[in-house]
């Protein structure tokens, strides 16, 4: 089964609007999901210009976009994923 890639925006605007925490995800997956998933942290998704910045933080999940990104909704969005 093809992984599901999980594009974290470490960027400046995610980062301090609560994107911090959100590299504490890989710990708060099971195993069993931890082997479905690559975590690929990025520098600036490019979500968070203009009047978007609000949004942040951002997580994309195999291309699909997060805003207001936290633990729980990346992980919701990945068992989604998982069980399409
Ligand atoms: S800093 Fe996260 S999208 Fe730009």
């Amino acid at each position: 089964m093809k992984k599901i890639d999980v594009e974290i925006c470490f960027g400046t605007t995610c980062f301090v609007l609560g994107g911090s925490h959100l590299q504490e995800l890989e710990n708060s997956l099971d195993n069993d999901l931890k082997e479905k998933i690559n975590i690929i942290p990025q520098n600036c998704l490019g979500l968070c210009k203009n009047e978007n910045y609000s949004q942040a933080p951002y997580v994309k999940v195999n291309g699909q976009i997060i805003d207001r990104a936290t633990i729980e909704k990346v992980i919701n969005k990945i068992k989604c994923e998982i069980n399409e």
